[in-house]
């Protein structure tokens, strides 16, 4: 997703920087913690695929989801403990998480960032305000069996993204995918969260980026970016699934002719998926962004579950949205989901909860837990799936 959403996480944040003051605490706490997700993993429990579908503890199944950019921020681990109660109470059984925040100076009010980049070099934050962050949100999805999909850079500036390497070493959003110097920075970072997290019991995949798109470029840019990074990363955790982020631009099969069927983002839908080390393909929905009418949704599910299908690996619909009748329209893309072979999950956006500080980020696609539409897009979902 791409709103912004950065104003109202800052607001978030704010709130909980008064939390910040018992980081020391805190960080001797996760440090006890992260040898806890340092627990080795024996293969059967590894998330994997089987055809078209995905499998948990060695269960092939269709998988309710959702996403929760914010939870790998959060100072307060009550919050997060209460998040994930609440996600196993629902029987949501996949959370996407950001796993990145980069930024080119070092924040003072203790926002939580993970990577510095400035002056074209860049340092990793393993501190209680870093990636400690992140130890705390393994470690608890570990404790309720919730699986996460952890995420290495946004292509959006929300959280530094693309746009933080450039300001630190120069170049573009679309040189960004080729030039030696970045890629090997954002190589470095991809490396110390794999290595970090690899032996978790609560890793169900790592995504290469957040909605990837280079516009206006050949789409052999993404293809060749996404076969090296997701063959390196293989390299350094052979267990795990690996998948591109991408919002499933680009496809032939079932195109309407508009424009996320289109190549003009730089992405090729079918043949990245054709990628060895990807082992599932990835599609976000969001009608009203691209200019679509919400009826677009059923059509754009079936092409990619079918261009799955072809492939042999599942699809997840891993974000999709509407800001207004949430029951209704969503509802009957889960029904469009779960009936199409071709998909093995999907992951609402976004989730919602009550915070020690107040409501987590309300983007108007936030279903919050105990409102009628969470009834009916999670409760009633859960059921059926
Ligand atoms: C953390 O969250 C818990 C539970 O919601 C709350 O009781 C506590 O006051 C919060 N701590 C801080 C420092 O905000
Ligand atoms: C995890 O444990 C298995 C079985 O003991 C072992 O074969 C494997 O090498 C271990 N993996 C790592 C990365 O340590
Ligand atoms: C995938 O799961 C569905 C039920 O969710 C089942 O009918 C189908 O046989 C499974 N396919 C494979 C290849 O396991
Ligand atoms: C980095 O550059 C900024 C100006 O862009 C400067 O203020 C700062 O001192 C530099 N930092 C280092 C570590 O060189
Ligand atoms: C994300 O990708 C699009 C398409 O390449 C680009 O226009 C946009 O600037 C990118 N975002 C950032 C923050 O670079
Ligand atoms: C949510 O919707 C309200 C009412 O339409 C609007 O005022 C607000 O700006 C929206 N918030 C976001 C983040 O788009």
């Amino acid at each position: 997703m791409k709103v912004s959403i950065i104003l109202l996480s800052v607001a978030c944040l704010v709130a909980h920087v008064t939390a910040y003051g018992q980081s020391i605490h805190h960080g001797q706490k996760t440090r006890n913690v992260r040898t806890h997700v340092r627990r080795n993993t024996t293969s059967g429990d590894v998330p994997s695929t089987q055809g078209s579908n995905f499998t948990i503890d060695g269960q092939a199944d269709y998988f309710a989801g959702t996403n929760s950019y914010w939870i790998s921020y959060l100072t307060n681990d009550s919050d997060v403990d209460l998040v994930f109660n609440h996600l196993q109470e629902s029987g949501l059984r996949i959370l996407r998480v950001w796993g990145f925040s980069d930024v080119n100076s070092k924040p003072t009010d203790g926002k939580v960032y993970f990577q510095l980049l400035q002056n074209g070099s860049a340092t990793i934050n393993t501190g209680p305000d870093g990636l400690q962050r992140l130890d705390y949100v393994v470690a608890a999805a570990e404790k309720r069996n919730i699986k996460l999909i952890i995420n290495f850079v946004n292509n959006w500036s929300d959280y530094g993204g693309i746009n933080a390497y450039t300001t630190a070493f120069g170049g573009t959003s679309t040189s960004w995918y080729t030039t030696p110097a970045i890629q090997d920075v954002y190589r470095k970072y991809i490396k110390a969260v794999v290595s970090r997290y690899s032996q978790s019991s609560a890793i169900f995949a790592w995504e290469l980026a957040n909605e990837p798109r280079c516009s206006g470029c050949d789409t052999s840019v993404i293809y060749n970016w996404a076969a090296s990074t997701s063959a390196y990363v293989k390299s350094l955790d052979p267990q795990h699934m690996v998948a591109i982020g991408d919002e499933g631009f680009g496809l032939d099969v079932g195109s309407d002719g508009s424009y996320p069927f289109t190549y003009a983002e730089g992405l090729d839908f079918a043949k990245n998926l054709e990628i060895d080390t990807i082992d599932f393909g990835t599609f976000h929905l969001y009608p009203s962004t691209w200019g679509v009418p919400n009826s677009f949704g059923n059509g754009w599910i079936t092409a990619h579950a079918k261009a799955c299908a072809t492939a042999q690996k599942p699809c997840l619909m891993e974000e999709y949205g509407v800001t207004t009748d949430k029951c209704e329209i969503e509802g009957q893309w889960q029904q469009t989901g779960l009936g199409a072979k071709g998909i093995g999950a999907d992951l609402f956006w976004q989730y919602g909860d009550k915070l020690s500080a107040g409501n987590s980020p309300n983007d108007n696609y936030t279903v919050y837990r105990g409102t009628d539409d969470y009834e009916c897009v999670v409760t009633k979902h859960v059921a059926e799936v």
